[in-house]
């Protein structure tokens, strides 16, 4: 073959292989995204990854008021029960999962049907959420998503209860109920309380952790548990305690004296 040939060879096979080997052909939707981006990496929570973007994306039309399509989203039996045609998806295996072809671009049908389509990230979450089987907090899976009521088996949602306190072997080590969790856990670890420090370090420790400072030297001596009582009551009924911890919360808060950034106003009634 001499060289003229060869390059003409060589570059309409190059285009048949382009023509070929092009999943795009015909499918408009596919030519910029022609897979699916990866599911994410980490952990996926459903109280905080995947319900509010159903909720905000979805619930419009799949939600307890619409199911259009036949689909509803907000019980996990509605989902895997699937719309008009059929299972939407499959617990498992995100790839093959209809839902997923719908929010990556890969089903002629876009979804959702308005407004701004799902982020990379957000697919790779629902992804990775059904590729993990499809948690759902509710233990049963059936309890429905109501947008202003989190279901959560975090503790910070449950309703206060009273619990039973636990029974424990070294009872004679026990001074105050609390104590009771903290030995029952040990003992189920199989580790044994440590021995309870000197007065000078239990007194540095309160100091730290109440005021946030070290102790005086020399200050604070005494013996026994009702001496190490008042000096917590003491701590407590510092001014440097409310400091150290109201600091904390104001940061939390976004306190701050001034405005910031240029025009550095001071706030006269933050
Ligand atoms: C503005 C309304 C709207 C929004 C928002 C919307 N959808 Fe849809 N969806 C539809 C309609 C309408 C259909 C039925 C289309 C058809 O079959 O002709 C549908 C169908 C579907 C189907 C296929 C059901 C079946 O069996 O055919 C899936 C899966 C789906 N939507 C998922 C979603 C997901 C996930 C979201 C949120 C990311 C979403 N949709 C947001 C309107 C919407």
């Amino acid at each position: 073959m001499n060289r003229r040939l060869a390059i003409s060879f060589l570059t309409f096979s190059g285009l048949l292989l382009s023509f070929v080997s092009s999943p795009s052909l015909g499918r408009p939707s596919k030519e910029n995204r022609p897979s699916l981006p990866s599911p994410a990496v980490g952990g996926v929570d459903f109280t905080r990854d995947i319900q509010p973007m159903l909720v905000e994306k979805c619930f419009q039309c799949h939600g307890e008021t619409k199911a259009m399509g036949g689909l509803r989203l907000n019980t996990r039996a509605d989902l895997l029960k699937g719309g008009d045609r059929g299972a939407v998806v499959e617990p498992g295996n995100s790839a093959a999962s209809r839902l997923i072809h719908m929010v990556g671009g890969l089903d002629e049908m876009k979804m959702p049907l308005q407004g701004d389509p799902l982020t990379d990230s957000q697919v790779g979450l629902l992804r990775s959420w059904i590729d993990r089987g499809l948690e759902w907090p509710a233990a049963d899976g059936e309890s429905a998503i109501r947008p202003s009521e989190p279901t959560s088996g975090h503790w910070s949602f449950q309703s206060i209860q009273r619990p039973r306190v636990p029974q424990v072997e070294r009872s004679d080590w026990v001074r105050n109920p609390i104590d009771a969790f903290v030995l029952r856990r040990l003992e189920q670890e199989g580790i044994e309380p440590s021995a309870e420090a000197e007065q000078a370090t239990l007194t540095r420790r309160l100091s730290l952790d109440l005021l946030g400072l070290p102790p005086r030297s020399g200050s604070e001596s005494g013996e026994g548990s009702y001496a190490y009582e008042g000096r917590v009551n003491r701590f407590l009924t510092s001014p440097h305690f409310g400091e150290r911890w109201g600091r904390k919360w104001l940061d939390l808060a976004r306190y701050a004296d001034s405005d910031g950034f240029e025009k550095d106003k001071i706030r006269l009634h933050a």
